[in-house]
């Protein structure tokens, strides 16, 4: 049995396989990440799994400062893995299972923060990403509306109505822009510096938040895959375990005419490609 562990800054993401054939994933688990690496905190991850060092013929690891970690644990080897070719054999795997033609695309981490990795011909490279993800969702609800529990935001978000928040293309230009549709926003956040600003409820707060989050990630991406000439991106990370996310992720797809899919399991991408290399 083999084992990967992620560390991520917000999530440490835990695998483990019969084989080194990742359709049979044994047991996974995620736990909130205490942001540090040592022997201790890969313990504290297998112990997620009740298992402990000996039960595996290998721990792979990657994310976060896991070079720091020695290179055995109890007698079982540490195998560091970098996290861009983690991320993007990763992610291309789990999409490969739905995709089975699929041979390149553009890899999204939508993480605490977001990567970009393009993956072609057996090799992954890093080509952008934006300090806007996961962690701003979290951190601007916290600011905004009080809470930093992704789920609460999840209902929220889907249960509001970003154009309370935001500035439409119809006020700002009377109608369509090219792809855009009148009812898309021309800008994030914008009618809180307008008089129309009044009692915006929770929800429609959070729904704006997770606009603001998913369209830049969605336009850089796209952008990205053209100047790459990929023609498929595949979003993992767990912020795309949020339904209010996929939703932005899809609508912005839809404006462009860009292939987005995300993939099942998209959160343990990481971890998955940590212990394919
Ligand atoms: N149950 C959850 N716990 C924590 N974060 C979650 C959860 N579900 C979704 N998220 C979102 O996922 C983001 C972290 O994604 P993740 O892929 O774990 O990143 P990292 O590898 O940087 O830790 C959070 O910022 C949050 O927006
Ligand atoms: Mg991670």
């Amino acid at each position: 049995m083999q084992v990967a562990i992620d560390f991520g800054l917000t999530n440490v993401d835990v695998v483990a396989m019969q084989n080194a054939d990742a359709r049979q994933i044994a047991q996974m688990a995620m736990i909130p990440s205490q942001r540090k690496v040592d022997v201790a905190q890969v313990r504290r991850a297998l112990a997620a799994l009740n298992r402990e060092a000996g039960d595996f013929e290998r721990i792979c690891v990657t994310g976060g400062q896991h070079r720091r970690l020695p290179d055995q644990i109890d007698g079982t080897p540490v195998v560091k893995v970098g996290e861009i070719e983690a991320i993007g054999f990763g992610g291309l795997h789990l999409a490969r299972r739905e995709m089975p033609d699929l041979s390149e695309a553009l890899i999204v981490s939508a993480g605490s923060g977001t990567a970009m990795i393009a993956v072609r011909n057996g090799s992954a490279q890093h080509v952008t990403g934006s300090a806007v993800g996961g962690g701003t969702l979290l951190g601007l609800c916290k600011l905004l509306i009080g809470t930093t529990d992704p789920h609460e935001i999840n209902r929220l978000a889907l249960a509001g109505d970003s154009n309370k928040v935001d500035i439409t293309l119809i006020e700002a230009t009377g109608g369509a822009i090219g792809r855009l549709p009148a009812d898309a926003n021309a800008v994030n956040f914008g009618r809180a510096a307008t008089l129309e600003w009044a009692d915006v409820a929770r929800e429609d707060m959070a729904a704006g938040v997770a606009v603001l989050v998913g369209q830049v990630i969605a336009i850089i991406a796209i952008n990205a895959a053209r100047a790459e000439r990929l023609e498929q991106i595949v979003v993992v990370g767990h912020l795309v375990d949020l339904a209010c996310m996929r939703r932005v992720l899809d609508t912005v797809a839809g404006y462009y005419g860009a292939r987005i899919m995300i993939p099942s399991l998209p959160g343990y991408a990481t971890a998955i490609g940590a212990l394919l290399h």
